[in-house]
């Protein structure tokens, strides 16, 4: 069936929420209470349209489609609607955009600037409220920029159901806390940050550390956990320094993370900011190496499926014994997002059928000479007397291997990566090319 949207027709199916056809069709709905998963709650008006044939103006996140329903979203009489909607949102507002760290990325902001109401109407002083209240696990709230949609309340009560925050007060005087003596402490806790859509919830990580406009964004993938969870990666490059990630934001996908990251995940872009530090070694030095006929490698399972494929290539040309272990750890994972496995890509690992037995690993480690490692953490720790070590790294190592190189991290690397439902995703690398070649690449040289 199809619906008309300002005189456009556009394919929908019959019950569908118009603010997802809206949303879905990219067309402009201003909205602070709704999220695509979160759901709809009715409280802020700010999505209201004109709809043929009805008197007065409805909100698309409560209105659901049918035949040849015409619809207005940019009619003088919904930017009116929308004038008087901000001018009650700011009436306490501080209006402080400048010094706002989601000045760039702020609903409010971009409605103030398409529909505001400059000059206000206020006689009587502002409500104050509390500014920079530290809410716990990394989130810094400021009562007196929220606009009170309640999606933060809503995901911590219907997603998480740890329901830290709730309103409290009443009128001017309403405003978002957790309860006395209670903290935000939950594993998903930053999501708050990202879900609000004003800058009442600022991350404690990144706030004021960059201008949002000066960001550079790639689609990649979170390689903290087998979920593979879809993220932004936002970085940038300056005069005096090499790229430098400044967080992971979370990436849209129905099937995989909604909209939602947990916050190891959101934290792990500091892993791909550790610079190698030390002296690389020559790959003629490793082809010399290589003569020996006793020789193992572990690769990473986390490792993409070019890599791991690359790598297999290398093992088999050289007669070396290929192994791969999962990263597990059964303190980490729970009923939502998070997984025991803590590889980006074991899947992929089992997929191209490397061994990937302990105890068969250990047995062969005994008897060889030579030991490859492929950035696996698994020999970190482990004695590895009368063996030669070689070491293909993305972080900078502390031990004192045989020959050590670096090589790009998954940031400067594009690839494919399976996830614990065995679902393939694709990652792609960053504007800024790494100092260190890609591991691909290095292989070639060796052949
Ligand atoms: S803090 Fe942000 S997400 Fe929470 S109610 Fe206020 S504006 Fe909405
Ligand atoms: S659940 Fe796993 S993949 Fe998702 S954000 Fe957390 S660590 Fe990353
Ligand atoms: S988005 Fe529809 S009422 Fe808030």
């Amino acid at each position: 069936m199809k619906i008309i949207v300002n005189d456009i027709p556009i394919e929908c199916t019959e019950g569908d929420l118009l603010m997802d056809v809206l949303l879905d069709n990219n067309i402009k709905i201003p909205h602070f209470c709704y999220h695509q998963d979160l759901g709809a709650d009715g409280n802020c008006r700010m999505c209201m349209v004109e709809i043929k044939g009805q008197k007065r103006p409805q909100i698309a996140c409560d209105t659901f489609v049918t035949e040849n329903l015409e619809v207005s979203t940019i009619s003088e009489q919904i930017n009116e609607v929308k004038r008087s909607i901000l001018e009650l949102e700011l009436l306490n507002h501080p209006v402080d955009c400048p010094i706002c760290d989601q000045a760039g990325e702020c609903k409010l902001q971009d409605y103030y600037m398409d529909f505001g109401l400059y000059d206000s109407h206020l006689s009587t002083p502002k409500t104050k409220k509390g500014k920079a209240i530290d809410l716990g696990c990394n989130v810094i709230l400021d009562q007196e920029r929220c606009v009170l949609c309640t999606r933060c309340i809503r995901f911590t009560s219907d997603i998480t159901k740890t329901g830290e925050l709730g309103i409290i007060g009443r009128g001017d005087n309403a405003r978002v806390a957790v309860a006395l003596g209670h903290e935000l402490d939950n594993d998903y806790a930053m999501n708050v940050v990202e879900l609000c859509p004003v800058g009442a919830l600022t991350s404690k990580d990144f706030r004021f550390k960059q201008r949002v406009w000066f960001l550079d964004s790639t689609k990649s993938v979170c390689h903290g956990c087998s979920r593979g969870c879809n993220i932004q990666i936002d970085y940038n490059e300056t005069k005096y320094s090499a790229e430098k990630v400044h967080r992971f934001r979370s990436r849209r996908n129905k099937q995989i993370n909604q909209s939602f990251l947990c916050d190891y995940g959101r934290l792990s872009y500091t892993e791909l900011n550790e610079e190698f530090i030390g002296g690389i070694s020559h790959v003629e030095d490793l082809k010399e190496l290589l003569k020996v006929d006793k020789k193992i490698a572990l690769v990473s399972p986390s490792m993409s499926l070019q890599q791991l494929s690359a790598v297999k290539e290398f093992c088999r040309n050289n007669n070396i014994e290929l192994f791969s272990l999962p990263y597990i750890d059964e303190s980490f994972g729970d009923d939502w997002l998070k997984t025991n496995d803590m590889s980006a890509n074991f899947a992929g690992v089992k997929e191209l059928g490397i061994n990937s037995s302990e105890e068969e690993f250990n047995a062969s480690l005994e008897n060889l000479h030579v030991v490859i490692n492929f950035d696996h953490k698994y020999l970190k720790n482990k004695e590895l007397k009368n063996k030669k070590v070689v070491h293909f790294t993305t972080s900078n190592i502390e031990t004192n291997y045989e020959l050590v190189f670096a090589i790009a991290n998954f940031a400067h690397d594009s690839g494919t990566i399976i996830n614990c439902d065995m679902i393939k995703q694709d990652f792609y690398t960053t504007k800024y090319k790494s100092v260190h070649p890609r591991l691909v690449e290095l292989l070639e040289e060796l052949k």
